[in-house]
């Protein structure tokens, strides 16, 4: 979503809820065109969080641009939504809930206790129903049957499915570690098969297994949507921005050469670089 609609979706009364308190009052004061610049400048890569109401802008423009989505793509208020690898994060289902409160349901995916543990406390409050199934969201076939979803999310997600498929075959524990802590060396295993152009070799398989399944569960007509973007912190360890920000395209091209029933779609406003929406056909 661009971020002059952002801005004013920032300040319309339907968001306040997901707009922290400490930044109600800067939000409401400044003027939209302020807004709107400070939002581009937060997201854009690599990001570093200068001022205190960077992160939580950070976090507001994908409340935002989620809710938008579901917006456009479904008429329907109710909303069957499969997230992959969701961490602890709020984002996707900050929106499903102003989309679609408790007609909106959530299931997600995630194989790190600790943070599948935060992600129940840190949604204890919303509307929607929620399911976490700790377990790898390739084995989504196990509990779910063809064409239950309208919507998977990938959010900020790409990243994370592949750190995981190849700290595995490095031998790296993602599932019981904190993930915060054990990041460093995650990140180290996939520059080196990047540099030795062994990434697609080790990651290639797995990834489009978890797309695969993932495409089967989803409806027809329903979507897939990934994002994107890179933090700056990342360089410290000689991670590469450049190659984090290509992650939305790596993963369109393995999907393109997987022949899977999905096509992409350009909606107004969302970069194609960062963002990638897929309707099942
Ligand atoms: C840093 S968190 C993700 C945060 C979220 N994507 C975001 O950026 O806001 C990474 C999580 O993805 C999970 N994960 C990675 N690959 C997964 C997979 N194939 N199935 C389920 N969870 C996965 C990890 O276990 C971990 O809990």
């Amino acid at each position: 979503m661009d971020y002059e609609k952002s801005a004013l979706m920032f300040k319309s009364k339907d968001f306040h809820k997901y707009v922290p308190e400490t930044i109600r009052e800067f939000i409401d004061e400044v003027e939209p065109d302020v807004l709107e610049a400070h939002i581009d400048r937060v997201m854009t890569s690599p990001i570093k969080y200068i001022n205190s109401f960077d992160r939580p802008l950070y976090q507001l423009y994908f409340t935002a641009s989620w809710y938008n989505l579901f917006k456009t793509l479904h008429e329907d208020q109710k909303i069957s939504l499969l997230e992959v690898a969701t961490g602890d994060s709020c984002y996707v289902i900050n929106a499903l809930e102003l989309h679609s409160y408790e007609k909106g349901e959530c299931t997600t995916f995630n194989l790190n206790k600790k943070l599948g543990s935060s992600f129940i406390t840190k949604n204890a409050d919303k509307n929607v129903k929620i399911t976490l199934i700790e377990d790898n969201g390739i084995n989504v076939l196990n509990y779910f049957s063809v064409n239950s979803f309208d919507f998977i999310a990938f959010h900020h997600a790409i990243n994370d499915i592949i750190q995981t498929i190849i700290a595995e075959t490095e031998g790296i524990d993602t599932i019981n570690c904190d993930w915060w802590v054990q990041e460093p060396d995650m990140l180290r295993a996939v520059m080196k098969h990047h540099k030795n152009g062994t990434l697609k070799q080790n990651a290639h398989g797995s990834f489009i297994k978890i797309i695969d399944v993932c495409s089967k569960v989803l409806k027809h007509g329903g979507y897939m949507i990934f994002d994107n973007r890179t933090f700056a912190v990342k360089e410290e360890i000689g991670y590469s921005t450049q190659f984090h920000d290509s992650y939305i395209a790596l993963a369109r091209e393995w999907i393109n050469e997987s022949g899977l029933p999905l096509k992409e779609t350009v909606i107004d406003g969302y970069d194609s670089k960062w963002w990638m929406i897929l309707k099942k056909v």
